[in-house]
């Protein structure tokens, strides 16, 4: 049935420039850009924030990121958050994605003590973003666990899943009158999968329980978060709740790999999404079985522990739209004889002794795991229209990283006309994509890679005390966009009062 769908694609691509050349954004459509706290915030040691598992993690083993940086101050958007909301405006975006960080606003990690000075700062974020018609979509987990929570266990302990609904219920509890968009968990591969596979923190290496423990816990989490907002403020407040997966799209190099092809979406995605949008719910069961098989040839009795039905139950639902973070793609195949499957997560994967590849036409910068297919994006959404039940796309990440160049980023710019020109073609097949959060808004922390790799629509210089942000041309070509809603803007820039 995909190959179908995938000749019908492959027709309508070729037309596409002529094609959106008319075409239009929605009126309703949310342009917006995307951040998360530690990455910006700074301001580590301020008030009675905290710590969190990058503080330590990086306090106590700076070797571990490129360049021995952390996120002590970063953007320092902490005191400089009226700037970013500057730069919002200048972009004309209606729409920013921003994370709470939850050791700066429960410091004990638990919901006994409020900080008052972190519950302001997210205070006056969210009413200085609706004063400018800028509406929040807010993350409530993006990485930076309290340390204290990660000593009793972190997200290997099934407790977290209680000990994460009371910080929702008390996030809900402050910002859910003006908040409509959220999501719980950001990107749960990356904490689970990186957290417990060495690349990021609490940078542990057990891959085999640590990781899969986590990965129900997360599910249960957000389950049960989900399940609060539905009882406690959906009919006040009528927000919509998802979580946001990270999602490599995959094609396979043969149509013969198609099978192992859909083995490693299942593997990547479909871990942390189909317990929640799928009709049936649990774990995908091909790779259930799958994982479990190679599991107990090692002794273990399983891989992903089990759900119970009750556990089931919980989970299956608890989603008001689908949150996409889409990257790039690869192509899969089964590794030959002899030949080492990929054993890190962008390169293969031993447990389905597959390697996926990079096709050599697509476009790279210096970042390794990086390629540039903007027509995957477009596969991918039809795919999720086809698999899951959902009423609403909001694709809450998409970006491209580069090594420094500096203010003119004409492959940035190039990256975001063809991903949005494959999302306008989309939405043009009757797909119903909502809205778009750039990855970045800035420069920032980026986790293991530092100040090295660069994401940002603008510039931060971060030798300056004022972190001084400067407009590169891809905001320049984004905030064009944004104000004609075309992806091939005509504009007479005199006329236009964009980025300075
Ligand atoms: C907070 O950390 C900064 C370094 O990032 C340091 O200069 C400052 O003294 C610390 N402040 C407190 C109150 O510990
Ligand atoms: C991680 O643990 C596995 C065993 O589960 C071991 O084979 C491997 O060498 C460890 N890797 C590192 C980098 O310590
Ligand atoms: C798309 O989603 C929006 C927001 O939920 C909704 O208002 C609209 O009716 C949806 N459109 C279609 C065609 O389903
Ligand atoms: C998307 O899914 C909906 C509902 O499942 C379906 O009616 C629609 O035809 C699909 N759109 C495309 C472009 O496949
Ligand atoms: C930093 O910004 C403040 C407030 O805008 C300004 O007064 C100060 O001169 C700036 N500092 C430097 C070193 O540019």
């Amino acid at each position: 049935m995909y190959f179908k769908c995938a000749v019908v694609l492959t027709i309508l691509i070729h037309g596409a420039w002529s094609a959106t050349e008319q075409l239009k954004f929605p009126e309703t459509f949310m342009f917006g850009a995307a951040s998360a706290a530690y990455q910006i915030e700074g301001a580590w040691n301020v008030s009675d924030k905290s710590l969190s598992i990058w503080d330590k993690l990086l306090h106590d083993r700076p070797e571990l990121v490129v360049d021995h940086t952390n996120g002590d101050v970063a953007c320092d958007s902490y005191h400089l958050w009226r700037r970013d909301i500057e730069m919002l405006q200048e972009l004309g975006l209606n729409m920013y994605r921003f994370s709470i960080s939850w050791p700066r606003l429960l410091p004990t990690g638990f919901s006994n003590y409020v900080s008052e000075d972190g519950k302001n700062y997210y205070n006056n974020l969210i009413d200085g973003l609706l004063e400018k018609g800028i509406q929040p979509l807010v993350t409530i987990y993006h990485f930076d666990l309290p340390q204290s929570l990660q000593d009793l266990g972190g997200w290997a302990n099934p407790l977290i899943t209680d000990w994460f609904a009371d910080y929702a219920n008390v996030v809900f509890s402050l910002y859910g009158d003006r908040v409509k968009y959220w999501v719980t968990i950001n990107e749960p591969m990356g904490l689970c999968d990186g957290g417990y596979g060495q690349f990021s923190a609490p940078y542990f290496n057990d891959t085999y329980v640590g990781q899969n423990l986590c990965n129900k816990n997360t599910m249960i989490a957000h389950a049960k978060a989900y399940r609060i907002y539905d009882e406690l403020y959906r009919d006040k407040y009528h927000g919509k709740l998802s979580l946001s997966t990270l999602f490599f799209w995959f094609k396979p190099v043969e149509p013969e790999d198609q099978e192992v092809t859909d083995l490693t979406i299942d593997l990547w995605a479909g871990r942390y999404t189909h317990p929640i949008f799928s009709k049936e719910g649990g774990w995908p069961r091909k790779l259930e079985q799958l994982l479990n098989e190679n599991a107990k040839k090692q002794g273990y009795h399983y891989r992903l522990p089990p759900f119970t039905p009750e556990e089931i139950e919980l989970v299956r639902g608890t989603y008001d739209y689908y949150a996409l973070n889409h990257y790039t793609t690869r192509l899969v195949r089964r590794a030959k004889p002899r030949e080492k499957a990929g054993s890190w997560f962008f390169d293969g994967s031993p447990e389905l002794n597959v390697i996926f590849d990079k096709d050599p036409r697509w476009r790279t910068t210096g970042i390794d795991w990086f390629a540039f297919y903007s027509e995957g994006l477009r596969e991918q959404l039809h795919w999720l229209n086809t698999t899951y039940d959902i009423k609403e796309i909001v694709i809450t990440e998409n970006g491209i990283p580069t090594l420094d160049d500096g203010l003119v980023d004409i492959l940035r710019l190039d990256y975001y006309k063809e991903y949005l020109e494959q999302i306008l073609l989309a939405i043009n097949d009757g797909i119903n994509v909502t809205g778009y959060a750039a990855w970045t808004l800035m420069d920032n922390f980026e986790w293991m890679s530092g100040y090295f790799s660069k994401f940002g629509l603008y510039a931060v210089d971060f030798t300056h005390p004022n972190r001084t942000r400067t407009p590169k041309e891809s905001a320049r070509y984004y905030s064009q966009v944004t104000r004609t809603r075309m992806v091939h803007p005509v504009v007479d820039e005199t006329e236009l009062n964009y980025v300075k």
